[in-house]
């Protein structure tokens, strides 16, 4: 499933944020690193899965600080924090937090600092949470900046690819990934595309409709990897023979709605478009949430039992991975193995 490492001493030292244990970008990552996170996730596997217990972190406080809608990334965290024995404090949207009363993100982040050991943080502006970073030495998970980016969600992702090319028999290494939807203001597509961009030889499709595009810089990225970039606004093109179909939900909160205009219901990722353009062992992906209401097409619900559907997978891996992100930043990852206990 992973490649050899030869690279020695604390992950978290190589993973570091200006010399701090935090966590704000994928960019922080190299392939090996990123593969040896997933090995310490692959360790917690067991206690995600309720078959054993750690109190690894007990006595450790996290701090959960979320000023945009979650429900995913905020439980999640919370409960992998929880598995490993320690215990959460929330504080949610802006309305319920001093932040409402005018505080600073520098003060919020320096009162926070006091009372917890770690935080995980997301705010609707993009390079917010890295504001809160520089001003704590604790350490910080970016839980989703605007639409800048979401690099625990990129790495669940990764580890589900991985995961389920190793079911499957194959290797990710010269993969055809189809991006759909709204690729412009979607973080999660902009720290998974990065992330990808680390292994060799890859097809990316980027399908989405006009003006809701991938941003230029990470198309001359991903180029720069050696990686092919295709875009297209047909999804039929677009997603012929790809291994991987990762969809996305239009941003609507984070664009006005004269912007939609334009906008067609071709997207909808469904059952009789992945039988007719891709073969029996595609994955489909979505970060979640899919939007329900009328009128919304991102991901049908026709594919809900269909085992091509990894989006439940995927968000069960939210757990180990996780955890592993805590277990590396807070310096015991060495000590899940010792700590672990029958139910
Ligand atoms: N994928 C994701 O970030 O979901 P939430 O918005 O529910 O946290």
């Amino acid at each position: 499933k992973y490649a050899q490492s030869a690279q020695s001493g604390p992950l978290r030292d190589r993973i570091a944020f200006e010399g701090k244990h935090q966590l704000l970008s994928v960019d922080q990552f190299t392939r090996e690193s990123v593969e040896e996170l997933f090995r310490i996730a692959d360790q917690m596997q067991p206690i995600a899965r309720r078959q054993k217990v750690s109190r690894v972190l007990e006595g450790a406080v996290l701090g959960n600080l979320f000023f945009e809608a979650s429900t995913r990334t905020r439980v999640s965290f919370g409960a992998a924090f929880c598995r490993l024995g320690g215990s959460v404090c929330d504080t949610t949207g802006f309305t319920f937090s001093s932040m409402a009363k005018g505080e600073s993100i520098y003060d919020t982040s320096r009162v926070m600092s006091g009372y917890v050991d770690a935080m995980v943080i997301r705010h609707p502006e993009k390079g917010s949470v890295a504001e809160f970073a520089r001003a704590t030495n604790i350490p910080v998970v970016n839980g989703g900046d605007g639409p800048g980016e979401h690099p625990s969600q990129a790495l669940l992702d990764l580890y589900t690819i991985l995961t389920e090319f190793s079911r499957l028999g194959k290797l990710l290494d010269g993969a055809h990934i189809a991006l759909v939807g709204d690729l412009k203001y979607g973080r999660t597509v902009h720290s998974l595309i990065k992330l990808l961009a680390l292994y060799r030889g890859l097809k990316f499709t980027l399908i989405s409709p006009r003006g809701l595009e991938m941003p230029e810089y990470l198309l001359e990225q991903t180029g720069k990897h050696g990686h092919t970039v295709n875009q297209t606004n047909s999804l039929e093109e677009g997603l012929a023979g790809a291994d991987v179909i990762y969809a996305t939900r239009v941003q609507k909160e984070r664009f006005a709605a004269e912007e939609l205009e334009g906008y067609t219901p071709d997207f909808q990722v469904n059952k009789a478009i992945i039988d007719k353009c891709c073969g029996p062992d595609v994955i489909v992906m979505h970060p979640l949430p899919r939007d329900s209401r009328e009128g919304a097409n991102d991901l049908s619900v026709d594919l809900n039992h269909d085992t091509r559907l990894a989006i439940f997978r995927q968000t069960d891996n939210g757990i180990p991975v996780r955890m592993a992100i805590f277990a590396v930043l807070l310096g015991v990852e060495g000590l899940v193995q010792h700590s672990l206990r029958d139910v």
